[in-house]
């Protein structure tokens, strides 16, 4: 394999280094090109650009790979739990059993939010974003824990397992105390002896006098629903969590960043897009037919949501996951739900027709994970939310490849100008 790759610029050759991953990845390293040829790399997007080098997750877009840590997400999603892909993601390993047990009582010891930060939650609006309240009340946590977050990657990594299992739990709780506030039902405290799902349940669906009696399909389905988004590789907010940690912020700023920039229907607003089309179709009576036929016009604003990727272009494995578990879960609680039977119309069509084969367009995790939250209990607008407590390992795994990296520098990509040239300022009298 070639070492170096050369380009050409007005008949000057420039070798440059050549870098190639452990799944045999190949990039050309730019980083000297501007020093040496006065040009910089332009990729509006990053599309094509690698960022960083990263041994959390790989992901290989057209032959339908994901792995975290080098093991199959399929094999995660059979064998293991949401807890334990976030160890995986997080440390690198899978724990031993005892580092699983104190793993898991970190979580459970550092579930609770302080009562003043409750009360910045109920200074919020009731019908504000949950992603809103969410990104703030992680904003806040450096003010209420300032010995995890002192903005110098030294000190955070010596306090790095507390404040990683402090940001996992106290998500999941925020986002379970949210959903009471928007509902106007008092906060139900985390309880230590509960697994971690089964606790997140509780603190959203406990009556008073009337604990939320687990049912385990719905845990189960929980535990495979955040597992399932536990980390994927330079997506939007993991990249934004990493450009905000380079310049060593702390954990909880670097996470806030991350769950902001989830907020984004491109992003992690995907879910609710599908939820909100299955509804509509189903309103209008369509099976689904009227509405592929219309998803092939090529128009933006009728797009099958759920349907293609930016990075996978064979199908995403974790839709297959997921696809197979809603029939599952539904049928395990009894639930018959017509979106799920739209849903399915719309794939089996949209997977013999040649518009969206040619394309290249298959299911992605979204398709399906909406039907997933519907039948747990989750209502629509806490859909991100759920994808932000399922997100925040990677996220934490890739803050802690920031900050531990001593040669790490400050993400600061350049631009291309296309503004105005230099012009004299025009004094306002003067502007007509
Ligand atoms: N329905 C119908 N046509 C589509 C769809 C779709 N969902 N997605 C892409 N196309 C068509 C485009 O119109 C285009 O057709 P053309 O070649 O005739 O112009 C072609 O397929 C390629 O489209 P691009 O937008 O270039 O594909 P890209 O890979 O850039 O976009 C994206 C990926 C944004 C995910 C897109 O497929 C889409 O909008 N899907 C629906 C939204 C969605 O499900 N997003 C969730 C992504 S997963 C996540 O974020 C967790």
């Amino acid at each position: 394999m070639a070492t170096t790759a050369s380009l050409k610029i007005d008949d000057k050759d420039y070798p440059l280094p050549v870098m190639v991953g452990t799944e045999g990845e190949k990039a050309i390293d730019t980083r000297a090109l501007r020093a040496a040829t006065g040009y910089i790399a332009y990729d509006q997007g990053y599309g094509n650009t690698g960022s960083c080098e990263s041994q959390i997750t790989y992901l290989d877009g057209d032959n339908g790979i994901l792995r975290h840590r080098g093991i199959p997400i399929e094999q995660l999603a059979h064998y293991s739990d949401f807890v334990e892909t976030a160890y995986l993601v997080i440390y690198g390993e899978l724990p031993n059993q005892t580092q699983r047990k104190e793993f898991g009582l970190r979580l459970r010891k550092n579930a609770a939010v302080e009562m003043q930060m409750q009360k910045i939650l109920e200074g919020f609006p009731t019908n504000a974003s949950p992603m809103a309240m969410l990104s703030a009340m992680v904003a806040a946590l450096p003010a209420y824990h300032p010995e995890l977050a002192t903005n110098d990657f030294q000190k955070d990594l010596k306090n790095f397992d507390l404040a990683a299992a402090m940001a996992i739990s106290k998500i999941r709780t925020i986002v379970a105390m949210i959903y009471r506030y928007q509902k106007g039902l008092p906060f139900v405290f985390p309880k230590q002896e509960l697994p971690f799902c089964d606790n997140f349940l509780h603190m959203m669906f406990s009556e008073p006098y009337q604990d939320y009696q687990p049912v385990p399909e719905v845990s189960k389905a929980l535990n495979l629903l955040l597992l399932l988004h536990a980390d994927h590789e330079q997506n939007c907010s993991t990249s934004t969590t990493r450009m905000v940690g380079s310049s060593a912020a702390n954990l909880f700023t670097s996470m806030s960043a991350g769950i902001c920039a989830l907020s984004g229907p491109l992003h992690g607003g995907a879910n609710v897009a599908v939820m909100q089309m299955l509804q509509s179709i189903h309103d209008e009576g369509d099976d689904g037919t009227r509405f592929i036929a219309a998803a092939k016009s090529g128009s933006k604003s009728n797009r099958l949501m759920g349907f293609g990727h930016a990075v996978y272009k064979n199908f995403d494995p974790r839709a297959r996951i997921i696809g197979d578990a809603c029939d599952t879960v539904l049928a395990k609680l009894g639930i018959d739900d017509p979106l799920l039977r739209i849903a399915k119309n719309l794939e089996q069509a949209a997977l013999k027709d040649d518009y969206f084969v040619s394309r290249k367009l298959y299911p992605n995790v979204d398709f399906y994970s909406g039907i997933i939250m519907r039948a747990v209990g989750i209502p629509m607008n806490m859909f991100t939310t759920m994808f932000a407590i399922g997100r925040a390992p990677g996220y934490i795994a890739n803050w802690k490849e920031v900050a531990s990296n001593p040669k790490g520098r400050i993400y600061r990509p350049r631009q291309i100008y296309v503004g105005a040239t230099k012009r004299d300022y025009v004094p306002i009298a003067l502007r007509g």
